[in-house]
C-alpha cells in the first residue's frame, strides 16, 4: 500500500497523469492543434493552405526559423543543405554490419546515432550561425542515410545526393537510381511526396517529438536526440501505424475483403487487434491531415492510372467504422496514417520504408522543437512517479531466500 504521508513528506504533491493525457510539458510557438475542431497550423498558417501552396523545404524553413522564407532565403537554404550532402564513407562500414533483413527504422536510428561520432562538435543553439549550419547538416545527411537503409535491404550500391536535383526529387533518386541508368520521376509523384512530407512535418508534443525534447533537455546533441525520436516513431501506435495499416488492408483483402468482420474484431475487448490508422490521442474530431490525404490518394491514383483494391477496402472500412456506435462514441476517426500508405504504395515505395518516409517528413519538426527547447533554456525533463512498491524491509541473506 502507498504510505501517503511518507510520500508527501518526500515529494510534495504530485500530479499523476500516465501518458501525459492532460499535462503540458512546455510552451511552444511552433504548431497549433485544436483536437475538438480538427485544426492544425504551423506557425499560424493552416495546414490546408501550406499543403496546397508551399513546398517541403519552405515549410521546413518556416517551422525551424519561424517565418516563411523569401525566394532568396529559400534558394540559400537549399544551397546550404547541398554543402553537407556527402556522408562519410566510413558510415558504409556500419551499414555492412547489419543483416539485409534488418528493419530500415532500426538501421536508421543506429545510423543517426552514428552521425554523432562523425560530427562530434556540439551545436551551440544560442549561436545563430552554428545552429543554422547544424540544421542544414541534419537535413542533408538524414535523407541520404534514410534511403541507404533501403538500398541495404536490396543489396544495391548506395547512392549519393545529386546536387543538381531538388530535395524531394533526391529522395526518389537516392532510393531508386541504379548504375544501369538514370531514374526519372513523374512530376505528379514528386508533388504527392512533397505534400505528404508537409503533412507530417510537425504535430506538437507527440511521442517522438516529446522524446526528442526530453533527450535534448539533458543537453544531448541534435543527432543523438533525433536518433531517439526515430526509435519512438517506429512503434505501431505512432508512426509505425502507416506500415501496420497497409499490412492490415492486405490481410483483409487476402481474406476475401470482409470489412465488417474486422470492425467486429477491433471492438472485441478480448482481442488485442485494433483498427490501425484509427483513433488519435488529441483529435476527437476528424484528423485534418487525413482529409487532405484521402483526397490526395484519390487524385494520385487516378493521375497515375493505378487501380488499387486496397483503396476500396480502406474506404469501406472507414464507412463501416464511422457508422458504428463503438467508433462513434469513442471519437475514433481515420488518422494521418490511414491513407498515406496507399499513396506510398502507388508511388512504388516498399511497405517497410513507410515509417522512414514519415521520419524524413517529421525531421524539420524535430529540429524546430529541439531548437526551441534549448533557446528557451528549458530545464532537464524529469517526471516524478507515485511509488507503489514494497515499504522498507530488511535484507535477506542468500541462504535464507
Ligand atoms: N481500434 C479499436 N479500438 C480503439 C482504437 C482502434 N484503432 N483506438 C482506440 N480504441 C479504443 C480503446 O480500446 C479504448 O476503448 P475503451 O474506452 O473501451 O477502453 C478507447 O478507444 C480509447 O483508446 P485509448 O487507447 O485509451 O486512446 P489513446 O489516446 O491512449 O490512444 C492511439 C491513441 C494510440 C492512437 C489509439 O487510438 C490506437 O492505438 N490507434 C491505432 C494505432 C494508430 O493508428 N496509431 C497512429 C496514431 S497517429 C500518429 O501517431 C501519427
Amino acid at each position: 500500500a502507498i504510505d501517503i504521508e511518507q510520500l508527501r513528506a518526500q515529494t510534495g504533491a504530485i500530479t499523476l497523469d500516465p501518458g501525459y493525457k492532460n499535462s503540458g510539458s512546455c510552451k511552444s510557438e511552433i504548431t497549433f492543434l485544436d483536437g475538438e475542431e480538427g485544426i492544425l497550423r504551423y506557425r499560424g498558417y493552416s495546414i490546408e493552405e501550406l499543403a496546397d501552396k508551399a513546398d517541403f523545404l519552405e515549410v521546413s524553413y518556416l517551422l525551424i526559423f519561424g517565418e516563411l522564407p523569401t525566394q532568396k532565403q529559400l534558394d540559400q537554404f537549399e544551397n546550404d543543405i547541398r554543402k553537407y550532402t556527402l556522408v562519410s564513407e566510413e558510415m558504409k562500414n556500419i551499414i555492412d554490419g547489419f543483416p539485409r533483413t534488418a528493419h530500415p527504422m532500426g538501421v536508421l536510428s543506429s545510423l543517426t546515432s552514428a552521425l554523432t561520432a562523425f560530427n562530434p562538435k556540439a551545436v551551440n543553439p544560442h549561436n545563430e550561425k552554428d545552429m543554422y549550419d547544424a540544421v542544414c547538416k541534419t537535413m542533408a545527411k538524414f535523407i541520404v542515410i534514410a534511403t541507404w537503409t533501403y538500398r541495404k535491404t536490396m543489396g544495391f550500391p548506395l547512392n549519393y545526393y545529386d546536387n543538381t536535383k531538388g530535395y524531394v526529387e533526391n529522395f526518389m533518386h537516392l532510393m531508386f537510381e541504379l548504375p544501369t541508368g538514370p531514374y526519372k520521376t513523374d512530376k505528379r509523384v514528386l508533388d504527392a511526396l512533397d505534400k505528404l512530407f508537409i503533412l507530417h512535418a510537425d504535430h506538437e508534443q507527440n511521442c517522438s517529438t516529446s522524446t526528442v525534447r526530453i533527450v535534448g533537455s539533458s543537453h544531448a546533441g541534435l543527432f543523438a536526440s533525433i536518433a531517439a525520436g526515430v526509435s519512438a516513431l517506429w512503434g505501431p501506435l505512432h508512426g509505425g501505424a502507416n506500415q501496420a495499416v497497409l499490412e492490415m488492408l492486405e490481410e483483409i483483402h487476402n481474406n476475401g475483403g470482409d470489412v465488417a468482420k474486422y470492425v467486429l474484431k477491433a471492438k472485441d475487448k478480448d482481442d488485442p487487434f485494433r483498427l490501425m490508422g484509427f483513433g488519435h490521442r488529441v483529435y476527437k474530431n476528424f484528423d485534418p491531415r487525413a482529409k487532405i490525404i484521402k483526397k490526395a490518394a484519390d487524385d494520385v491514383l487516378s493521375a497515375l492510372g493505378v487501380q488499387d483494391p486496397l483503396l476500396d477496402i480502406a474506404k469501406q472500412l472507414e464507412q463501416v467504422a464511422l457508422e458504428d456506435d463503438y467508433f462513434k462514441s469513442r471519437n475514433l476517426y481515420p488518422n494521418v496514417d490511414f491513407y498515406s500508405g496507399i499513396i506510398y504504395r502507388a508511388l512504388g515505395i516498399p511497405t517497410e520504408m513507410f515509417t522512414v518516409l514519415f521520419a524524413i517528413g517529421r525531421l524539420p519538426g524535430w529540429i524546430a522543437q529541439w531548437k526551441e527547447m534549448r533557446i528557451n533554456k528549458e530545464p532537464i525533463g524529469r517526471p516524478r512517479q507515485v511509488y507503489t512498491g514494497s515499504p522498507l524491509r530488511p535484507f535477506v541473506e542468500k541462504d535464507k531466500r
